[in-house]
C-alpha cells in the first residue's frame, strides 16, 4: 500500500529564521522512517522558501531572480532531508518539483510521475517538497507541498496520506476534531486560525482545502503533530492520532464540531 508522508515546514524549521532547519527533529523522524516501504515523502518549505517567497513578491510578481532563490532554498532543504534519510538507513531520492510540474492558474496542470513510481518500484524513497514552478497562464506560481501530496495521492491512488504539522490536529476551541467530512467543512473554516509566520500557501486552511478534494474522491487522510516522539510511525502504522479527513463515517469517535 502506497503511503504518502508530508513533513510540514513548521516542524522540520524555525519558520521565524531565514533558512534554519531543525536538526535534531529531521533527524528523529528520519529514524523513524527506517524500515517504512512504499512510501513517498513531501516536505514542506517553511523558513527556507516562504520568507523568499514573499521577499521576492511571488507568486504575484514574476521574479526570474525570486524562483531561482526560493528553488535553491527549498532544495537546500531537501538536501538535508535526503542526507539525514539516507543516515537513517533510508534509500531516499530527491524529486525537485520545479522540473516536473506544470501549473495552470496557480494548480497542477501537469507533473510527470514516472520518475516516482520507478523509484518505488526499486524500493527507493522519492522525496518531493513545496517548491515554485512554472504557470502556463500566470508565468510562475508556487506549489504547496500539501498540493503535491493531494495530486500524487490521487495519480498513484495513495492507500495512506498522513500530514505531519506542529499541532495535535485541527482545533477548534483548543479540542482536536477527531474527524472532519467536506461537508462539515463550512462550519469549521471559521474557526481556523491564520498560520504562525511567513506562509504564502494558506497555512491550515489551504491543507484542509486539498485533504477534502481526497476526501471528496475517497481517498482518507490525517492531520497530527510530527512534533511528538514516535508519532510520524504511528500515523503511517495507521494508529487513530490527530484528525481524520474522510468522505465517509469511519466509526472514528464522535463528530464534535
Ligand atoms: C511552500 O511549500 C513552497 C514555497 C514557499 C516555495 P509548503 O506550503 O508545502 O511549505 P510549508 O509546509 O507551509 O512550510
Amino acid at each position: 500500500m502506497l503511503k504518502i508522508l508530508k513533513l510540514g515546514g513548521s516542524i522540520i524549521t524555525d519558520k521565524s529564521r531565514l533558512a534554519t532547519a531543525r536538526l535534531d527533529q529531521i533527524s528523529r523522524i528520519a529514524h523513524e522512517l527506517s524500515g517504512i516501504e512504499d512510501l513517498i515523502v513531501v516536505h514542506g518549505a517553511g523558513s527556507f522558501g516562504h520568507i523568499h517567497a514573499r521577499n521576492f513578491g511571488l507568486p504575484e510578481r514574476f521574479s526570474g531572480e525570486g524562483l531561482l532563490k526560493t528553488h535553491l532554498s527549498v532544495s537546500e532543504l531537501n538536501r538535508i532531508v535526503v542526507e539525514a534519510l539516507h543516515d537513517a538507513g533510508v534509500d531516499a531520492l530527491p524529486v525537485h518539483p520545479l522540473s516536473n510540474v506544470v501549473l495552470r492558474d496557480g494548480r497542477i496542470h501537469l507533473m510527470s510521475t514516472e520518475v516516482i513510481t520507478e523509484m518505488l518500484r526499486r524500493g527507493m524513497t522519492p522525496v518531493l517538497h513545496g517548491d515554485v514552478a512554472m504557470d502556463v497562464s500566470r508565468g510562475a506560481g508556487i506549489v504547496s507541498g500539501d498540493q503535491i501530496v493531494s495530486y500524487l495521492a490521487r495519480a498513484l491512488r495513495a492507500g495512506m496520506v498522513a500530514m505531519g504539522t506542529d499541532v495535535d490536529g485541527i482545533m477548534i476551541d483548543g479540542r482536536v476534531l477527531s474527524c472532519i467530512t467536506p461537508e462539515r467543512m463550512h462550519s469549521i473554516e471559521p474557526h481556523l486560525l491564520p498560520a504562525k509566520g511567513v506562509d504564502v500557501t494558506g497555512g491550515m486552511r489551504g491543507k484542509l482545502a486539498e485533504l477534502v478534494r481526497l476526501a471528496e474522491i475517497g481517498i482518507d487522510s490525517r492531520i497530527f503533530n510530527a512534533g511528538g516522539s514516535g508519532n510520524v510511525r504511528r500515523a503511517l502504522s495507521g494508529e487513530r492520532l490527530g484528525t481524520l479527513i474522510t468522505g465517509r463515517e469511519h466509526g472514528d469517535g464522535p463528530q464534535e464540531a
